[in-house]
């Protein structure tokens, strides 16, 4: 997390900093800072909260260097204030940082000894300390040196001792006209422009400025200079997101944006895979090298976080029945300090809109540690997870900006229900209940699908609106519902800040049952599948407690419509698509009572879309 924008070239790097870090919001938004290399000195500016509120203290400064490097932070060590912002001053360097230095209290206790005064409580401050004591100790040794020969040498030795996944960019008031970095587990990347340079920790800061950028290779120090970016290894990719890709676009919000374009979403992320029949293999990046792995996989793992996590326990259901595949579903940051079983035709899939997130990340690389096949469902672009691992099924969601996702998770979804169809069809298998041609049928149609169910986004957003009183939200699903029902309890608990769980419906009377009340509302996801019987018998149970029901089930269903407060009726959906299209009301309920509360809809406190900390 944390979002750092580094700019040297021939315009004023002011604006470009800031609006870089407006696009890079969502990595964190406690306190916004810039450094400047000034005339006469560095020219720091740093705000405790949003980006916004630097904006406005830098007003007026009349600042006009072409050099500077800037931070949006999400605190981690060290209260969210002005004194912990970025960037973190050193003798003669400035410094912004993204990631964890593991062992930096050792350090500071080491680097406070020999008479170094801190005045924050961050990792990062020691981080710079650190280079800038090895600075002037190698400068005093030889003082004739070349002062940037010295500082690289400093920040090569500095990396040595530290440990952990981080990125920095630096300044050094002898060396103007540079900036130096390291990207170590923590992505950062680069763009040559025709004036100057532009390093940014994600795509959305640079693809409006170009869309031709490299990704720093990790563990090399970087230069950027008016000439461009240098690097050792630097390969330079071409990436098919615009600018307007990082727009608003009209929406008051980047999430609102973001749901509505989930036709669209789904159509992009299905276009070219789709066979024209079912019985017709779907067509993926690297055929053969697919059809091989899943033609002899005995186990899978789907791992995850968050909303991810949602999408794979969805998919565990169409693994195993379409495909009769051993499927786990297991949260990345348990995952990874476990000891899971790899036997042979062991394959481990990981799942993440960001691509580096790293407790995934780290459950991958111990997945490839292991000489597992391993697969990603990625979201961006060349991020860490979908270049390492072996195979990728790309989601063709775009740029997601809204912290809580939406359009990421329903691509998820639809790559992973063609997945799974695809194979049960390489392992021959039928199902027993035999819903693939249906479902087939049904991701075809889901873009219109999902758009006739966003015509009706105003009902959903006035249901939402009701809620802001409740004591608590409980979502109940069974099924592949209840993922549904874990996701739409997130959803509300990041937008709205008011209590809100999820429940497996046949859980809800070993406990949760002890919940209700008339001020507790159970959003209940029934639509008329095979488990719809058990589940209204469930409705009924809190029914005769006065828990006030809210249900989603299939159009013109009397019962569930008699049984509850608010019935919402979606169309008959396949089995396999039901779940993506039942996510939307819930995204635009969690929307609808977080507006009325006056929430910060793409920016909820304390949460950061990319979450490359354990
Ligand atoms: C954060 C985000 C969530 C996301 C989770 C996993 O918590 O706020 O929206 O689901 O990370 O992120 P990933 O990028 O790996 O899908």
């Amino acid at each position: 997390m944390c979002g750092i924008v580094g700019y040297v070239g021939e315009r004023q790097a002011l604006p470009i900093l800031l609006e870089g870090l407006k696009r890079l919001e969502y990595r964190g938004y406690d306190s916004a800072g810039f450094a400047l290399q000034g005339p006469v000195d560095f020219e720091i500016k740093r705000n405790a909260g949003p980006v916004d509120g630097l904006v406005e203290v830098s007003k007026g400064l009349g600042l006009t260097e072409k050099e500077g490097i800037a931070h949006t932070r999400w605190a981690t060590h060290g209260a969210p204030n002005e004194t912990n912002a970025h960037p973190h001053r050193a003798g003669e360097i400035v410094l912004v940082h993204n990631g964890i230095i593991e062992n930096y209290a050792e350090i500071k206790e080491r680097l406070t000894a020999s008479g170094v005064k801190f005045s924050s409580q961050t990792d990062t401050e020691v981080f710079a300390q650190l280079i800038e004591a090895k600075r002037s100790r190698l400068a005093e040794d030889s003082p004739g040196a070349n002062p940037e020969t010295t500082l690289i040498a400093a920040m090569k030795a500095a990396m040595a001792e530290v440990e952990g996944h981080y990125a920095i960019v630096l300044m050094s008031r002898q060396i103007p006209g540079k900036l130096y970095g390291i990207q170590n587990g923590a992505p950062l990347v680069g763009s040559t422009l025709k004036d100057g340079a532009l390093i940014a920790s994600d795509l959305q800061a640079v693809i409006p400025h170009h869309n031709e950028v490299s990704f720093l290779p990790k563990g090399e120090i970087f230069i950027a200079d008016r000439d461009g970016i240098h690097c050792a290894g630097l390969k330079v990719e071409k990436i098919d997101w615009t600018a307007d890709k990082v727009e608003k676009g009209g929406y008051e919000s980047f999430m609102l944006k973001e749901i509505f374009q989930q036709p669209m979403v789904v159509a992009d992320t299905l276009t070219g895979r789709l066979p024209s029949d079912p019985k017709s293999p779907f067509i993926w990046d690297h055929q053969k090298a697919h059809e091989v792995l899943w033609k002899n996989v005995k186990r899978l793992y789907l791992v995850a976080c968050g909303t991810s996590a949602h999408a794979a326990m969805a998919a565990k259901y169409f693994f195993e029945r379409w495909a009769r595949l051993d499927c786990q579903v297991d949260i990345a940051s348990e995952f990874r300090y476990r000891d899971p079983v790899f036997e042979p035709g062991t394959v481990v899939g990981v799942i993440s809109q960001s691509g580096e997130t790293a407790d995934t990340l780290a459950a991958l690389r111990l997945a490839n540690e292991r000489g597992v096949s391993t697969f990603s469902i990625c979201n961006v672009p060349n991020s860490t997870i979908a270049r390492e691992s072996s195979f990728q099924y790309p989601t063709k969601a775009g740029p997601e900006i809204g912290v809580a996702s939406t359009k990421a998770f329903t691509a998820q979804l639809t790559v992973l229900c063609a997945l799974a169809l695809d194979v049960g069809r390489l392992r021959g298998i039928q199902s027993a209940r035999d819903t693939e041609q249906e479902s087939f049928l049904g991701l075809a149609r889901l873009p219109q699908d999902l758009d006739h169910i966003l015509s009706r986004s105003e009902e959903f957003i006035r249901i939402g609106e009701t809620l802001g009183k409740q004591r608590i939200i409980l979502f109940v699903g069974r099924g592949t519902m209840f993922p549904i029902a874990l996701e739409g309890a997130l959803k509300f608990k990041e937008l709205t800040y008011l209590p809100a769980e999820g429940f497996a419906a046949g859980e809800l009377k070993h406990g949760p049952i002890a919940y209700i009340d008339p001020e507790v509302t159970v959003i209940t996801l029934a639509p008329k599948d095979e488990w719809y019987q058990k589940t209204v018998s469930n409705l009924e149970e809190i029914r005769a407690r006065g828990g006030h029901l809210i249900t989603l089930g299939t159009e013109g269903d009397r019962v569930l419509e008699g049984l509850s407060d608010s019935f919402i009726g979606l169309p008959s959906a396949a089995w396999g698509t039901a779940p993506i299209l039942s996510a939307i009301p819930l995204q635009l309920l969690a929307y609808g009572c977080a507006r009325a509360l006056d929430r910060n809809i793409d920016k909820p406190r304390n949460l950061a879309k990319s979450v490359t900390v354990e």
